[in-house]
């Protein structure tokens, strides 16, 4: 056998540490720093992951000095760690811990925030290298990314290298996404932007590759030949929480739809890449969202719905328009389901039903392939009322795993065929806990690997698919659905239109 030159000959099964570095994280006060970033460091830390010269620096309005900072930091690392709280891991890292004060259009802030940069370099050793994380809304890039340019804090060098980590949304539509693209491409090199999609973070999400790539027994069937209907979900039993400022503007379609639903849709349908590089990946995700096609009749297959009061979990939660900071009128979609078609050799004919809601029964994510019927069965047709269509299912989260459902013989002297199912579970196979999504993706960015990020053709062609939607929908309303169902009967009615049903996960 030739081994192809090109292949990294790395041992990827080596934990990689990156090299000595800062990060810098704009918006250190919003939940996602609170509840994930801070704690993702933290974990990194205490895995071993994180270089020995390595700085985490905080940059916002606030009236702090460093210890303030490295205390909201600790407390926001201790309440929501993934893994065993050690103190003196902490106590490691809040050595070089900074806080620079200051608003995104103050010129001494961010020369104050060079400077530490500089001063971290001599004290901490740390490289010169940097990651900017803009955890902050969109509207806050433009100035930020222009100070970042001013005070040359953007430039990589061949001595030092300099990343940019954008949080989604990008952009709202096509033009803005492509703006803010050029934008930050202006700002930063193409290899040094790392767009964050948290779902590609999910060690589940990873393993659709493995799943598909490393076996031969799904691969195969993997086609329009074998499969009816692919059904992506992303369901969630929890309202707005208390983000009505920015879910009102954004709504599901673009919250989730855009990009964790598209990216699911993408590493599904696509073909095997060349080598599981960043480039070959991506090059293979953009394909099929090159390729997705809509339906001509919307009315039916691009449903909005939005949740009315009702009860979940045993406790009555109030409808969307009733929650703080919602407009009383408001036509802000919190669930939306289309059939989308893949125009490729491997998917054409078979739909791909994509849904995503919140105050839904319950927090799940899956992938759901449904395979065709056989296409004749010696049975007698009473034999076979209890058997559905074959499943392969994808459990993205919670209790993550695959399961595979198939028919089989009811035990006694008559033939009854009933499905019945096989289950991976990860926390039965596996010792080891899954990362967290952004423990994983933090790591990446600081090892400057990026494979898991979408590049911005992917962003501009997710919206290219998106943009007709919400044209076709500014002028309707979203139809109701009571919190705690599965979204509105339209959506039902969407599949039923061509014989199918929503699986209840
Ligand atoms: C975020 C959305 O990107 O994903 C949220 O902005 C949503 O509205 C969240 O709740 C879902 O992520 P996860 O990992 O909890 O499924």
């Amino acid at each position: 056998m030739i081994l192809n030159p090109l292949r990294d000959p790395r041992d990827r099964r080596l934990p990689r540490v990156p090299e000595p570095c800062a990060l810098v994280v704009f918006g250190i006060t919003g939940d996602l720093a609170r509840k994930k970033l801070l704690p993702a460091v933290y974990d990194l830390a205490n895995r071993g992951l994180l270089p020995t010269n390595f700085a985490l620096l905080g940059f916002a309005r606030r009236d702090w000095g460093d210890t303030e900072f490295a205390e909201l930091a600790r407390d926001a690392a201790r309440a929501h760690a993934r893994t065993q709280w050690r103190e003196e891991v902490w106590e490691r890292l809040a050595e070089s811990v900074r806080f620079v004060p200051g608003s995104f259009d103050d010129d001494n802030a961010f020369d104050e925030l060079r400077q530490v940069l500089d001063e971290l370099e001599g004290t901490h050793g740390i490289g010169g290298n940097a990651a900017f994380y803009l955890s902050i809304p969109p509207e806050m890039f433009p100035p930020v990314l222009k100070q970042m340019q001013r005070t040359g804090m953007a430039e990589s060098t061949p001595d030092r290298w300099r990343r940019v980590v954008v949080e989604k949304p990008f952009g709202y539509d096509l033009p803005s996404a492509r703006a803010l693209n050029e934008l930050v491409d202006s700002v930063f090199g193409p290899d040094d932007v790392f767009r964050i999609d948290h779902y590609l973070g999910k060690e589940t999400v990873q393993n659709l590759m493995a799943l598909r790539f490393a076996n031969t027994l799904f691969e195969p069937i993997w086609n329009g030949h074998h499969v009816d209907s692919v059904q992506i979900t992303v369901a969630e039993d929890v309202g707005i929480s208390g983000r009505a400022a920015f879910y009102e503007k954004t709504g599901a379609a673009r919250d989730v739809l855009q990009n964790h639903l598209l990216q699911l849709l993408a590493l599904t349908a696509m073909e095997e890449p060349v080598e599981l590089s960043a480039e070959e990946i991506r090059t293979e995700k953009l394909k099929v969202l090159r390729a997705i096609s809509l339906p001509e009749n919307l009315a039916t297959f691009a449903v909005r719905g939005q949740y009315e009061q009702g009860w979940l979990a045993g406790e009555r939660v109030p409808g969307y328009r009733q929650e703080e900071g919602v407009a009383p009128d408001s036509r802000t979609e919190t669930f939306v389901a289309v059939r989308f078609g893949v125009e490729t050799r491997r998917w054409a004919g078979v739909p791909f039903y994509l849904r995503t809601g919140k105050r839904l029964p319950r927090r799940v994510s899956e992938i759901a392939l449904v395979f065709k019927r056989a296409p004749h069965l010696p049975f007698a047709p009473t034999d076979t009322e209890e058997l559905g269509n074959n499943q392969l299912v994808v459990r993205v989260q919670p209790d993550e795993g695959v399961t595979l459902k198939f028919g089989s013989k009811v035990p006694g002297s008559v033939m009854e065929v009933r499905d019945v199912s096989m289950d991976f579970l990860y926390g039965e196979k596996f010792t080891e806990a899954s990362p967290e999504a952004y423990e994983r993706l933090l790591l990446d960015v600081l090892l400057g690997d990026a494979t898991l990020f979408p590049r911005n053709a992917e962003v501009e062609a997710s919206w290219a698919a998106i943009d007709p939607l919400e044209e076709f929908w500014a002028d309707t309303r979203p139809y109701p659905y009571r919190a705690g169902e599965w979204g509105p009967r339209a959506a039902d009615r969407m599949l039923a239109a061509e014989g199918r049903k929503w699986r209840r996960p």
